[in-house]
């Protein structure tokens, strides 16, 4: 297994090591873990002005996936390094799942009343949308600025994430796929998303299906999330949805995400929800789990089923057990101990 780790900004190196940890810990005897690490980040583009330079974006190329921790430093201007190195990786390997997957585990704080049964995966579109940069401003700095951020969304950008979110949802139990958007207001991206949801949904008579406008789902995020089990949306919308998902199961120290580029044209890359943190950068205070459950994400990408659910079921059993204030090496050590026994 030859990856690539991009260990980034804040607390991304700390909790970029307990998830190698686990992932060597967790790894069959015979299988060789090759690791490229890239100095990339605030750190990079202080000394070099680069974030992502064409040479290192061809040397990624050449891992089976990425591993990435956190991008972004308040010493360094708003979306440079969101644009120019996060972003521009989703963009430039074709990451158009981005997988989000939501499970209140044991233990885990949820504000939710009676600890409803949540388990359910966001599949957010992640090479379109508003995010596509298809924006700019005029009388730019005038009283009179004018600012535009156009969403795009292409049938075949739309088709293709939709596809793969009813394939996910008819291999789940419940086999329900819900589309969020606005269709209500935003009527252009809106129908070509519902139109092709219809479509789609042809192919799969077995997937149960539903739509709920944006504003709508926020509620049954908070009011009745076991409703949800697969969970198709635009990228804008995705972004916001899955940080909503983490705080009602357990918290964004928990919430693991895919960039997944399914055709394995580009290595997909795995991280965190999650943000530097630079408040308690270099700490040892920040939780790894969203790493480490990334790297389940990971290991199930790259065919290792076994191991992956080896993974989960240990950062279950540790949540089940945890008390007191950790550090990030002592969850780290905990859930690598669980995985090797
Ligand atoms: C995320 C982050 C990114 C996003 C930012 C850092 C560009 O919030 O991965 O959810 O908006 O996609
Ligand atoms: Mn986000």
């Amino acid at each position: 297994m030859n990856l690539a780790v991009i260990p980034g900004d804040g607390i991304g190196p700390e909790v970029v090591a307990e998830g190698l940890k686990v992932l060597t810990a967790v790894l069959p005897q015979d299988v060789k873990l090759e690791t490229g690490t890239y100095d990339l980040g605030a750190r990079r583009w202080h000394e070099t002005g680069e974030t992502l330079p064409e040479a290192e974006l061809e040397r990624l190329k050449s891992h089976d996936a990425i591993l990435l921790g956190a991008i972004g430093d308040p010493s360094v201007p708003s979306g440079v390094l969101e644009r120019g190195l996060l972003l521009k990786l989703r963009f430039a390997f074709d990451h158009y799942v981005n997988l989000r997957p939501s499970k209140l585990f044991p233990q885990t704080a949820t504000p939710l009343a009676g600890r409803p049964d949540i388990d359910f995966v966001v599949v957010r579109e992640g090479t379109e949308g508003p995010y596509a940069g298809n924006g700019g401003s005029f009388r730019t700095g005038t009283p009179a600025e004018v600012a535009t951020e156009v969403s795009l969304n292409t049938a075949y950008g739309v088709e293709r994430v939709v596809r793969d979110a009813y394939a996910r949802a008819a291999a789940r139990p419940r086999k329900k796929l819900t589309l969020v958007h606005k269709n209500n207001v935003l009527v252009y991206a809106g129908h070509l998303w519902k139109n092709l949801f219809d479509k789609v949904g042809q192919e799969y008579p077995e997937v149960t299906t539903d739509y709920l406008h944006v504003d709508a789902a926020t509620i049954f995020f908070v009011t009745d999330p076991a409703r949800f089990d697969v969970i198709v949306t635009d990228n804008l919308f995705g972004d916001i949805l899955t940080d909503l998902a983490a705080a009602v199961t357990g918290g964004i120290g928990l919430a693991a995400s895919g960039n997944i580029n399914p055709a394995g044209d580009f290595p997909s890359m795995f991280e965190p929800v999650h943000g530097s943190a630079p408040d308690i950068a270099g700490l040892g205070k920040a939780d790894p789990t969203a790493t480490i459950l990334s790297v389940a994400l990971l290991l199930r990408h790259l065919g290792y089923e076994t191991e992956a659910v080896r993974v989960e079921e240990a950062v279950s059993a540790d949540l089940a057990e945890r008390s007191g204030a950790r550090t990030t090496t002592q969850t780290g050590d905990a859930i690598a101990v669980r995985v090797a026994s």
